[in-house]
């Protein structure tokens, strides 16, 4: 066996694909394959592709477009590079992929990329490509084996795939097919192993995550307040986090969760996508306007400082100036620390895609009034906290030399002068200036 392999991989969309990433390392780890940043080293090339608009799709065919005169260059040099598609486009366009990018040798959907190295075992014996995105259900987690990674101070951990709810606009249900929770005990093992390993934060991750619904050790299934509790008890686990929910799902144990257990960070993602019922409707998001704002109202009475944050889609079929405004409305009235916002991009195969279209330009519009109130809040959020103190996660290096990064319990990226060593540590920071999207600070003394 050849020991010197290296697999770079490249990585779109949500982190839930980082996961997935993640994994399809540790899966060539023990066939020699060491990984590389650099694109021209690499003997496997693995593009781990996201389907949800229209540009991250596109991105992935520009993308391959470079790789495929890597790979003729290293040909001429007499070298083999193997080239993955993985993740949701390759689920949803399958061999499509192949005739639109001969460079390609395997396609693998998000639910069978267990048999990666199969799949390149194969290419290289027959030379032939393979494509497989198939759904077998629950088959991944079981024939992946072990977690190796990572050596970093946070990490996701995926404990739910798939989405049965079916927005019209979106692609996930049918990337990532039906609902599926790990059972409790397969989880808890891989936190535990993530813990020794050095990680002090984990982020559970699924596309419904708060569905999460995985057998307990006694047969039932459990909660994710419940998973979350059990988490809790491991030692050396400083804080958890989860993400992605859907307000239908919130259930009361969860938010009590926010209040009761201290290692569950106060913050919350909770996408609405719009402020208008005519348009929640139209979208088939099971919600209305008034559910969201009662949930608000329970989520904060629970734990008063968590910090909330959501999606938002401007311009999906139909949306009026009105729909429009009672979106502005309702970000005005729930000063969100975060908001991500998106034009809709209609999606083949989704029912949105086969209905009447805005313009481009209402969209772009609407889409820039909404950045306008955003910047305003996030500011307003993260300005609150200068002159105080938090604690910080520090888990990666500044951009700068001698400058350190972490994160708040509101999940706000926080700058300060320090030395890497301290990544990992949970260290007291005095709040001294603020911008939408981070804060700057001194380091005030270890934390208790
Ligand atoms: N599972 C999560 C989010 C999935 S996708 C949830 O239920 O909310 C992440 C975000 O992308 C969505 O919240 C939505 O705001 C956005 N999105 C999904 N499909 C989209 C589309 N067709 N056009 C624009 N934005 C979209
Ligand atoms: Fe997509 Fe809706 Fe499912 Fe979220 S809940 S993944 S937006 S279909
Ligand atoms: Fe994209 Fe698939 Fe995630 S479409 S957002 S990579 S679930």
């Amino acid at each position: 066996m050849n020991t010197h392999r290296k697999v770079h991989v490249k990585t779109f969309g949500c982190q839930m694909n980082v996961y997935d990433s993640e994994r399809m390392v540790d899966l060539l780890a023990p066939l020699g394959y060491s990984q590389t940043e650099t694109l021209e080293d690499a003997d496997v090339v693995i593009l781990n592709t996201c389907h949800i608009r229209e540009k991250a799709a596109e991105k992935v065919y520009s993308d391959l477009g470079r790789v495929r005169q890597v790979k003729r260059h290293r040909s001429a040099n007499g070298e083999e590079t193997i080239v993955a598609v993985a993740g949701c486009v390759a689920q949803a366009e399958g061999a499509e992929i192949l005739r639109r990018e001969a460079s390609v040798d395997v396609v693998v959907g998000p639910q069978s990329y267990h048999k990666l190295a199969d799949a390149i075992g194969r290419v290289r014996a027959t030379g032939q490509p393979v494509v497989d995105t198939e759904f077998p259900g629950d088959a991944k987690f079981a024939a992946m084996g072990k977690r190796v990674g990572p050596r970093t101070a946070t990490a996701f951990l995926t404990v739910q795939e798939g989405c049965d709810k079916f927005c019209a606009f979106c692609v996930v249900p049918y990337t990532r097919g039906a609902e599926y929770s790990r059972t409790v005990v397969e989880v808890e093992a891989e936190a535990r192993r993530l813990a020794e390993a050095g990680v002090r934060e984990i982020t559970l991750l699924g596309q419904n995550v708060n569905a999460y619904h995985g057998d307990g050790p006694d047969g039932r299934p459990w909660s994710l307040a419940r998973l979350v509790s059990r988490l809790a008890c491991i030692e050396g686990l400083e804080r958890l986090r989860y993400t992605t929910s859907h307000p239908r799902d919130m259930t009361d144990d969860l938010i009590a969760a926010h209040g009761d257990e201290a290692k569950l960070m106060p913050f919350l993602h909770l996408p609405i996508q719009s402020g208008s019922d005519r348009t929640l409707a139209a979208m088939n998001r099971k919600h209305t306007r008034e559910d969201y704002l009662s949930l608000v109202k329970r989520i904060r009475s629970a734990r008063p400082d968590i910090a909330l944050s959501t999606d938002i889609i401007v311009g999906f079929p139909g949306e009026t100036e009105q729909d429009f405004e009672d979106t502005l409305d309702l970000l005005e009235h729930l000063h969100f620390a975060q908001t991500y916002s998106f034009k809709y991009s209609p999606r083949p195969g989704t029912p949105a895609a086969a209905m009447a279209q805005l313009p481009d330009a209402v969209k772009i519009q609407r889409l820039q009034r909404v950045h306008d109130v955003v910047a305003r809040q996030q500011l307003a959020f993260n300005q609150g906290y200068v002159g105080r103190r938090l604690r910080v996660l520090f888990d990666r290096p500044g951009r700068r030399p001698g400058q350190l990064a972490g994160r708040s319990p509101y999940l706000q990226a926080v700058h300060v002068q320090g030395d890497n060593s301290l990544i990992g540590c949970s260290l007291e920071v005095e709040i001294q200036g603020a911008g939408p999207n981070s804060l700057s600070g001194t380091i005030v003394g270890r934390a208790p």
